[in-house]
């Protein structure tokens, strides 16, 4: 079976394209990208959609201000017009700059994943990379994880680690993280889609 992915993006969109290649390249198997969403009109991530030939839909938010349900609901009804339902299919969070509601979240219950540029649970939120360079740590690098109601904290599936050097700017660091980002979120995919991620609570066990 072939598990129907749709990919959230606000961005450039380079960890959608990691997945674009694993897929097409045949790492990833059994799996199909029906749709990328962006909340953003400009997001280089929609132009990567429709050069590899996936519907690439914008949503406006605007109408939407202080009403994050509805634009969920939106969101999902678009999903599930793409093949994406709760049931079967996958919803990857690739740089979307939105946080969820809580009923997005139960509704597609532990079919989110999110990758998020730091060794969680440090520095979750904005700007993780820079959060690192002023905390001073040695090693940082990048975790995807199961998109849970808490931002940030849902079961880890996969991390990497990178160092973090003197004279490394948020720039420099962000981009030794993010190529680490573009090798595990495929993994991690991958794995979804073999069936090979087991959760026990907050644990996570690759089978
Ligand atoms: C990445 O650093 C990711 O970890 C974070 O947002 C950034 C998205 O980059 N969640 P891109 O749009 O995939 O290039």
């Amino acid at each position: 079976m072939t598990v129907p992915i749709g990919v959230l993006a606000s961005g450039r969109g380079t960890n959608l394209q990691a997945i674009i290649d694993a897929i097409r390249s045949g790492y990833i198997k059994n799996a199909e990208i029906k749709v990328v969403i962006s909340d953003r009109a400009e997001a280089y991530a929609l132009e990567r959609a429709r050069a590899a030939s996936i519907p690439a839909v914008y949503l406006d938010p605007t109408p939407y201000k202080g009403r994050r349900e509805e634009y969920d609901n939106l969101i999902i009804k678009t999903l599930i017009e793409y093949g994406v339902t709760p049931e079967e299919g996958l919803v990857l969070l690739a740089g979307y700059m939105r946080i969820l509601s809580p009923m997005f979240i139960q509704r597609y219950k532990m079919r989110i994943l999110n990758i998020h540029p730091s060794l969680l649970p440090a520095f979750p939120g904005l700007r993780a990379q820079k959060q690192a360079l002023e905390y001073g740590v040695k090693y940082t690098g990048c975790t995807v994880h199961f998109a849970d109601v808490e931002v940030d904290k849902g079961p880890i599936i996969l991390q990497a680690v990178v160092p973090v050097y003197d004279d490394d700017t948020e720039e420099t660091l962000s981009e030794r993280i993010l190529k680490e980002e573009h090798r595990i979120y495929p993994e991690a995919v991958k794995l979804f889609v073999e069936g090979r991620l087991k959760i026990e609570g907050r644990r996570v066990k690759i089978l």
